[in-house]
């Protein structure tokens, strides 16, 4: 069966592609457009031939399923496809709706003639993906829509509607009603004297380009810190500018087979890939039905169960909030308005889309409000008595079938499923703070949790705009516990000899979105303290620096307090760096006996990311995270890892789990150095001696 069909209406052919979900050029399709062109060429009665796209869009682009298979570069590629289309002496018109990006942008701009529907979203996302568009994109759409406009959508990869392109040449109709009626009435009309015209002819006349460039570059590069695309593609518009055409599409390719090789560009696409991947969840089938969830409930309405509800209404799902008290419930709500309200003030929100969605928030104080509601997400104080309590109340009232879901951070989901009696409706939802703002949401699969209540939440998450992560049960689960051994490591730095803004920097300026000790105020040094409290109880073995606890111990639980690793002024985030502190520091050392010594960016660079990738590698053979993918996608996610290194596992394989062990092994040696958390995981040795990566070995076994 082909990806494309094939039909006449008149003198007209008309070729749909038909590939789904967007109509991605995969090779069948490529081919069944080349075979649909060859006979409409071969018919004497075809005088013309439109592409249109079946279903919700003209075509999104290249078939992602295709990537890395021999299939996506098998004859015909998109480029032979387009010189075909380019030589064809009847007119090919590309009827474009929905969307035409990439790939498929770049095949319309080969036709002889475009027309639209309103409406349709027309882009060169490649950007997006460390890369350029390579299939003529960067010399044929300044062509039609103007250096200026042209350069912005490649640069930034952002979709523009049809309507704000119109007055351009990309389009020669904008057509209202039936697209494929429209289009064809378009062909009809065209004069058979008349030779077809193609874009690569249209001349580019920019006066000022050397200027206009020179400011795009120094605009642009100040901007895409750690990404070399979007330099290299004002470089590709350039040579559409500068040079003749087919010179201008050798120096595209050169520029986007240099960009396929940067790691920056295999960070993104991994990261692309692993976004698309983590939904698939091996041993839960892609058939396994879905629970419906129409109605939602949450328990307590403080920082997270806001911020957890405020997720429900927007995506449109009623959602009940309980709380024990009146006027904690009176405060939680009051919270949710003022977010909301703040967002219409900053122009996101209409002030009719406020109403609608606290519309949808109820209140409640009674169990008996939320019995009936499909999904319950448990949000209360991190106590497992009072998890307790709620599970099993839970228990008792919910209807049957509904979901059991704990926002969890550190307490064990396992214990809290067996508090009812239905442990395999019980799952873990770790949203992160803030809750409606945050993309990352761990699922946390307990040993009982059914495969449809996984299936359910991960199609849930992806309602509420979230990327689910599936994570098995372990203390921290997989993001926060990596982050512990990652924030004893700058601990450790600080004991040695770095102050904690040396720290922030070298981790900031290497890509993070912030360092160990901006979040850690961020999040508050007291949530931590209290963790570590347990952990001291638990395990009086594991070396841990006190030196976090004397910060606490005066207050300086950060930026709610006015002072934290940093000192803040009333109302303002930035982190001023304070002499207190540094006294506290450098008095602590003297205690422990420490000689300080200069620490590189470099070193604390390792030590903090090395200290990630460790765990991380622990986490990945013990089956807590299901493929090193979903380890990397928490860190983007979640914890503002730069997604031009690709998250942590896959920089370690960028650097080489070779070299990765070799520096651990070198740690272990500094002096104050610590020779047990240092030690490389089992899978680092192994994989290091074998020559192999995380992300090609995949889920271990
Ligand atoms: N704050 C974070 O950054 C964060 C991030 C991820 C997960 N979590 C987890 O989310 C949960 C809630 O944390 P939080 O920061 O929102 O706490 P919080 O103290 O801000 O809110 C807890 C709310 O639960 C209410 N509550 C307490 N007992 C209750 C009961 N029996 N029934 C109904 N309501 C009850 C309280 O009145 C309070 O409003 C915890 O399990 C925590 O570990 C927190």
């Amino acid at each position: 069966m082909s990806a494309a069909n094939y039909s006449t209406q008149g003198a007209v052919a008309v070729i749909t592609l038909d590939n789904p979900p967007v109509n991605g050029l995969g090779h069948e399709l490529r081919n069944g457009i080349m075979a649909g062109l060859d006979r409409a060429l071969a018919d004497a009665a075809i005088k013309a031939v439109v592409l249109i796209g079946a279903g919700k869009s003209f075509s999104g682009g290249a078939d992602i399923r295709e990537f890395n298979t021999p299939k996506a570069g098998a004859e015909p590629t998109l480029h032979s496809l387009i010189r075909a289309i380019e030589a064809s002496p009847k007119p090919v018109i590309a009827a474009i709706h929905g969307v035409a990006m990439g790939g498929g942008l770049e095949l319309a701009l080969a036709c002889h003639y475009r027309v639209a529907a309103p409406g349709a979203q027309i882009a060169l996302p490649e950007v997006k993906l460390g890369l350029l568009p390579g299939a003529g994109g960067t010399q044929r759409l300044p062509r039609v829509v103007g250096v200026e406009t042209a350069l912005n959508m490649i640069v930034s990869g952002a979709a523009v509607p049809s309507e704000r392109l119109k007055s351009s040449a990309l389009f020669d109709a904008l057509l209202d009603g039936d697209l494929l009626a429209g289009a064809v009435a378009f062909a009809g009309k065209l004069s058979p004297e008349k030779p077809p015209r193609l874009v690569r002819d249209i001349p580019i006349d920019y006066p000022n380009a050397e200027g206009f460039f020179q400011f795009a570059r120094t605009m642009v590069a100040t901007v895409s810190k750690g990404y070399p695309a979007p330099l290299k593609c004002i470089e590709a518009v350039a040579a559409a500018v500068s040079k003749p055409f087919e010179e201008g599409l050798a120096i595209e390719r050169e520029l986007f087979l240099q960009l396929m090789q940067t790691t920056e560009s295999k960070a993104l696409r991994h990261a692309f890939f692993a976004e698309r991947a983590a939904s698939k969840i091996p041993g839960v089938s892609e058939d396994t039905p879905i629970r419906n969830i129409r109605t939602a409930a949450v328990i307590g309405a403080g920082t997270m169960g806001g911020g957890i509800t405020m997720n429900f209404a927007n995506a449109g799902i009623p959602v009940t909030v309980l709380e024990v008290k009146q006027e904690a419930l009176d405060k939680g709500i009051a919270t949710i308005r003022k977010s909301y309200e703040a967002s219409a003030q900053k122009g996101k929100l209409t002030a009719a889309q406020v109403e609608e969605r606290m519309g949808l928030i109820r209140p409640a104080l009674s169990y008996a409000d939320i019995a009936q509601a499909d999904i319950v997400i448990e949000a209360v104080f991190e106590e497992m008595g009072v998890k307790e309590g709620v599970f099993r109340k839970l228990d008792e009232t919910m209807k049957p079938g509904a979901i059991l879901a704990t926002n969890t951070s550190t307490l064990d989901v396992n214990a809290i499923a067996r508090f009812t009696r239905r442990p395999q409706d019980v799952v873990g939802t770790h949203f992160f703070s803030p809750a409606h703002v945050m993309k990352l949401l761990e699922l946390v699969r307990g040993s009982a949790t059914a495969p449809d209540v996984l299936a359910t939440v991960m199609a849930l998450s992806k309602k509420l705009k979230k990327t689910g992560v599936v994570s098995g049960v372990c203390d921290g689960f997989i993001g926060n516990r990596m982050i512990d051994p990652y924030a004893r490591q700058a601990m450790f730095m600080l004991e040695e000899g770095a102050l904690p803004q040396q720290i922030d920097a070298a981790m900031e300026k290497w890509g993070m979105a912030m360092g160990p000790f901006r979040m850690a105020d961020l999040a508050g040094n007291d949530v931590s303290w209290y963790i570590r409290k347990r952990r001291y109880l638990e395990n009086p073995q594991l070396k841990i620096s006190r030196i976090a606890d004397r910060i606490c111990e005066i207050g300086r639980f950060g930026q709610k307090t006015g002072a934290g690793w940093y000192r803040y002024q009333a109302g303002k985030r930035d982190a001023i760096p304070d002499p207190a502190v540094e006294d506290l520091i450098v008095a602590y050392r003297k205690e422990i006996g420490v000689t300080p010594r200069r620490i590189s960016p470099e070193e604390i660079v390792d030590r903090c990311i090395y200290a990630l990738v460790n765990e991380g590698a622990k986490i990945l053979e013990e089956g807590i995270a299901l493929r090193a993918l979903d380890i990397d996608l928490v860190y983007l996610t979640g914890y503002g890892f730069p997604p031009f290194r690709g998250g942590p596992l896959f920089y370690a394989d960028t650097v080489g789990l070779y070299t990765v062990a070799r520096t651990m092994n070198r740690f272990a040696t500094n002096p104050h150095g610590d020779p047990e958390f240092w030690k490389p995981a089992p899978l680092v040795a192994r994989f290091a001696a074998e020559g192999k990566s995380f992300n090609e070995a995949g889920r271990v076994p």
